[in-house]
């Protein structure tokens, strides 16, 4: 039998490319973001999605409180705010939130989902955290910000990108 280690684990995950999001929430006013590319969707009908938060994560506790989370996907050339957000603040950084019911996100990310949390299930030293969401925002024809082997990237573009046209926000009623 062979063992796994935690690196290869982490580096065979990190051939799995991911797009790359930042996880916030709000408590008693104070903001707090943190990147992550552990999401996915989880049901349609009802709405859900999923995050998975490590136990060492200062966003654990602040999920746990509020019951509430954003999940803002981010746009090519945002690495700046993936790095502030994944334990690298930069000293000179710009505010890039504003507000989306009562929770902080991204200002022009590429997709915003605002989500109650339903379930909270500890899987080893992280937790993952099953948010119905309660309302949307895309701007799909923005390029996304990639994750793949460590670094951050780009999709190769077949077209120049088409003028920008961003939905509305929705609620998700169920
Ligand atoms: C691309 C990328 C993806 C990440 N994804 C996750 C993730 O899904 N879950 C997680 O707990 N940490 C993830 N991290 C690490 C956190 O961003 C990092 O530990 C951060 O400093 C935690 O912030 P906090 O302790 O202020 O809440 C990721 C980091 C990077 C650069």
């Amino acid at each position: 039998m062979s063992m796994v280690d935690a690196r290869e684990l982490r580096n065979a995950c990190g051939l799995f490319g991911t797009g790359v999001n930042i996880i916030t929430t709000r408590r008693n006013g104070i903001d707090h973001g943190m990147t992550a590319n552990a999401f996915m969707s989880v049901s349609l009908d009802p709405p859900l999605i999923a995050i998975s938060i490590a136990e060492k994560a200062k966003m654990l506790p602040l999920i746990r409180e509020t019951g509430r989370f954003a999940v803002s996907t981010l746009a090519h050339g945002m690495e700046k705010i993936a790095w502030h957000f994944a334990g690298k603040p930069d000293p000179g950084f710009q505010d890039v939130f504003r507000d989306e019911r009562d929770l902080p996100v991204v200002e022009d990310a590429l997709a915003i989902f605002v989500a109650d949390v339903t379930d909270e299930i500890l899987a080893g030293d992280h937790t993952i955290f099953i948010g119905h969401v309660r309302a949307l925002n895309i701007c799909p024809d923005r390029e996304p910000l990639l994750f793949f082997k460590g670094k951050f990237g780009a999709i190769a573009s077949q077209e120049p990108a088409p003028v920008d046209l961003c939905d509305p926000i929705r609620e998700i009623i169920w």
